[in-house]
């Protein structure tokens, strides 16, 4: 299991260095591999604190170009150098926000494994797309046009998040889930055979509570999860629910 915390765009730098060593503090032996993603602002204090512990820290967006004349954009070298270990690419509050496209996250993830990081790529429909029946086509199609044909095996991790349930407190069912993990690691087995057997995690309003029966779920390999891992103790609830 792999349980990722987005933390988004929120807090103060003490207040992410506090979160930290919360999670330092509480993360229980044995724990599953635990990530958290602050803001880019934030890595160097949130990893000070993480130094010497099991908690891994990456980035939540990255550029696809290596340096150079790109106002305002981060690097996959600068988040290496800031002791990232990991990148979140493609999440959809990016591809809305920034009108990001396939081609973008692929160059993304590109980026992040040449840097030698771990790329939780997301994937994920739109209510409009479920309710007319290509969730699953939508979903490959995006694995397909963002995921490059050689890396290294292990070094990408899929996050399917609907994004629907992205921060709404809707949960899809776990049928659903169930049938879209399915699908993605048998589009993974066709397709991307190097990564065939990596997580494949669900994201959109996971939370303590309804975290063990989501991890019980056929391929579920772990949670990436927003706003309850703003809060350690919904967070130490859902590595909990893992264990
Ligand atoms: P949420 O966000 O847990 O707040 O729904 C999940 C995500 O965007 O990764």
């Amino acid at each position: 299991m792999f349980i990722a915390g987005n933390w988004k765009m929120n807090g103060t730098v003490a207040e992410a260095e506090a979160l930290a060593q919360a999670l330092v503090d509480g993360l229980p032996e044995g724990a599953p591999a635990t990530a958290v993603f602050p803001p880019a602002l934030h890595l160097g204090a949130v990893g000070k604190v993480l130094e010497g512990s099991k908690i891994f820290m990456g980035g939540q967006d990255c550029s696809g170009a290596e340096k150079g004349a790109h106002t305002g954009d981060i690097s996959v070298s600068m988040l290496a150098d800031m002791g990232a270990r990991g990148v979140i690419v493609g999440h959809s509050e990016r591809r809305t926000d920034h009108g990001e496209s396939d081609a973008d996250v692929l160059a993304k993830v590109k980026a992040g494994l040449s840097a030698g990081l771990g790329v939780v790529l997301c994937v994920g429909e739109t209510l409009e797309e479920r309710d007319s029946g290509r969730a699953e086509a939508v979903v490959r199609e995006q694995l397909g046009g963002s995921l490059p044909t050689d890396f290294p095996a292990g070094s990408v991790v899929i996050a399917y998040e609907p994004v629907w349930a992205i921060g709404t407190g809707k949960v899809a069912t776990l049928s659903d889930i169930a049938a879209m993990h399915g699908m993605i690691r048998s589009w993974l087995q066709d397709n991307r055979p190097e990564i065939a057997k990596t997580f494949i995690l669900y994201g959109g309003s996971v939370k303590a509570s309804n975290a063990a029966e989501i991890f019980a779920t056929d391929e579920v390999g772990g949670a990436l999860v927003g706003g309850a891992s703003l809060k350690s103790d919904d967070f130490l609830g859902i590595i909990a629910a893992a264990m």
